[in-house]
């Protein structure tokens, strides 16, 4: 018997074929452009996604019977913003999570709903990341597209319409549209009606293990999947990648670095931060919550550098064989802590915990003459690592801290990225034996809607293993403090100059 994890990620999609341990069998991930037209904007094209997904599942499944592929769950970025008309026509590219294009929205929304009434209801302040204000935006802005839009789909569960002809959501990727009740797990009436956006727009809502729906006949001929197979609700990505690595019980934390880093814990009770800068959301083990606190660019800040700045560095791995990210570690490896005293912002899309600013941007603080690519490259996963801490820090102001972390993502597969985190951190950072987070959590999602376990946390503990731990060094972290101390001094002096040059 077997099951599919899909994730549908900011770069690609990513397809995974797993037994019922949580072995992969086979694994295709297809990638696809992100779009920003302007400074501040980013969108995605739906269609993209559905064509990975098709590659991907016809890929995976090549060579096995269909009817052994019993369940399918589905991971993906949060957030992102899919209209469709009445004849389920794709409106317009998704605006995606990392957008920053809705401050007004943002006020709007407040000011219709209060402040702390938002807060009360769907546990976080107006963000410009989330999907509410992206729909207002579209009202305000595109009224021609918000009048032909009859469903409202997140970038996932655009990809569950496609496969089972049902519009349905789940409550952890639903946590983050900004309409969730969150502590009852619903749709809010009370914000939809404010906000004036019509319920029936909305996916059905269901729990994460639950069956959302069946693959249609026609899927089935264009796949070569069975019709009839299940699909459940699966997870937004970070709680798909909780469930992935095991963290299902109150305390246990990971850290991820992908294009964004979070930070995320698991919670029995919905604890709310009154300052708004971790989010809480619903988790995917049915009546469980989790807070994370997110750095809009992780991933994202050491890819714009090799990007941009790495073309050598490229051509290099192209011809050992070798990705260049390997390469950047090991030169970022021959940098000392604090890169020769080199600190870098990693706000490029604007920053959610701990300033939740859309206008603040990347900066190097100290360029020297001395400094070479490895300084650079060094800084940049340092300040990347400290955007993290800012997030534990909020943690800890709230009165709880982990119990246990992990890390996963790709920054989370370098050992030196891992070692700076265990260092700042000052704690052991685990990492477990499988390497498909997200795909192989919605995959145990799968698995539990099946019936193959009969929970989550079952499931977890027959699929989860530990790999590798990395220890602290006291040293270490006392002079990254130093550093900290300085890069969390920054933000504040440039707070106004962000805005007078968002201005412009
Ligand atoms: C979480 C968030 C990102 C995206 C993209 O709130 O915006 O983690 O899900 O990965």
């Amino acid at each position: 018997m077997y099951v599919i994890g899909i994730d549908l990620g900011t770069s690609g999609t990513k397809t995974v074929l797993f037994d019922t341990k949580g072995k992969v069998i086979a694994s295709k991930t297809v990638e696809y452009p992100m779009y920003q037209p302007q400074n501040g904007w980013a969108e995605q094209e739906p269609l993209d996604w559905w064509n990975a997904t098709v590659t991907g599942i016809k890929s995976v499944i090549a060579g096995i019977n269909p009817s052994e592929i019993v369940s399918i769950g589905l991971s993906g970025q949060m957030h992102g913003l899919v209209m469709l008309d009445k004849n389920n026509k794709v409106l317009r590219k998704s605006i995606i999570w990392c957008d920053q294009r809705t401050t007004k929205e943002c006020e709007e929304i407040e000011s219709k709903i209060g402040k702390a009434r938002l807060i009360e209801i769907t546990a976080n302040p107006a963000l410009t990341g989330f999907t509410a204000s992206k729909i207002l935006w579209v009202r305000n802005n595109e009224p021609e597209i918000w009048e032909k839009c009859a469903h409202i789909l997140l970038p996932k569960d655009y990809v569950r319409f496609m496969l089972t002809n049902e519009y349905a959501t789940e409550v952890s990727d639903a946590s983050g549209m900004q309409l969730l009740d969150v502590k009852n797990r619903c749709w809010s009436k009370e914000v939809l009606e404010k906000l004036e956006i019509p319920e029936a727009m909305l996916g059905k809502m269901y729990e994460s293990p639950e069956v959302t729906g069946h693959i249609t006949k026609e899927i089935a001929e264009l796949t070569g999947l069975k019709e009839g197979t299940i699909v459940v609700g699966g997870a937004g990505d970070n709680a798909a990648a909780a469930v992935g690595m095991g963290v299902v019980e109150n305390g246990k934390a990971f850290t991820t670095i992908g294009t964004s880093g979070v930070v995320f814990m698991h919670t029995d009770e919905p604890l709310i931060d009154s300052k708004g800068r971790v989010h809480t959301f619903c988790c995917a083990v049915p009546g469980k919550w989790h807070v994370m606190g997110v750095t809009q660019g992780a991933g994202l800040s050491l890819k714009w550098f090799r990007d941009n700045f790495c073309e050598k560095i490229k051509l290099r791995a192209e011809k050992e064989g070798v990705d260049p990210y390997y390469i950047m570690d090991k030169m970022a490896e021959e940098s000392p802590i604090g890169a020769e005293r080199l600190l870098f912002l990693p706000y490029l899309m604007g920053e959610r915990t701990p300033h939740l600013d859309a206008d603040c941007r990347g900066v190097f603080f100290g360029i020297s003459g001395m400094h070479q690519k490895k300084d650079f490259i060094r800084a940049v996963m340092e300040g990347v690592s400290f955007s993290l801490m800012d997030c534990l820090s909020v943690f800890g102001e709230m009165g709880v801290a982990p119990t246990e972390m992990l890390a996963c993502g790709g920054g989370g597969s370098s050992k030196l990225w891992r070692k700076m985190l265990s260092d700042i951190y000052n704690t052991e950072i685990f990492t477990i034996k499988s390497k498909e987070g997200p795909a192989l959590g919605v995959a145990i999602l799968a698995m539990v809607g099946a019936g193959i376990y009969g929970s989550v946390e079952e499931a977890c503990k027959a699929c989860i293993e530990k790999a590798t731990v990395t220890e602290p060094a006291a040293e270490n972290h006392e002079k990254y403090m130093s550093f900290y101390e300085l890069y969390k001094s920054l933000y504040p002096v440039l707070k106004e100059s962000y805005k007078a040059l968002a201005a412009k």
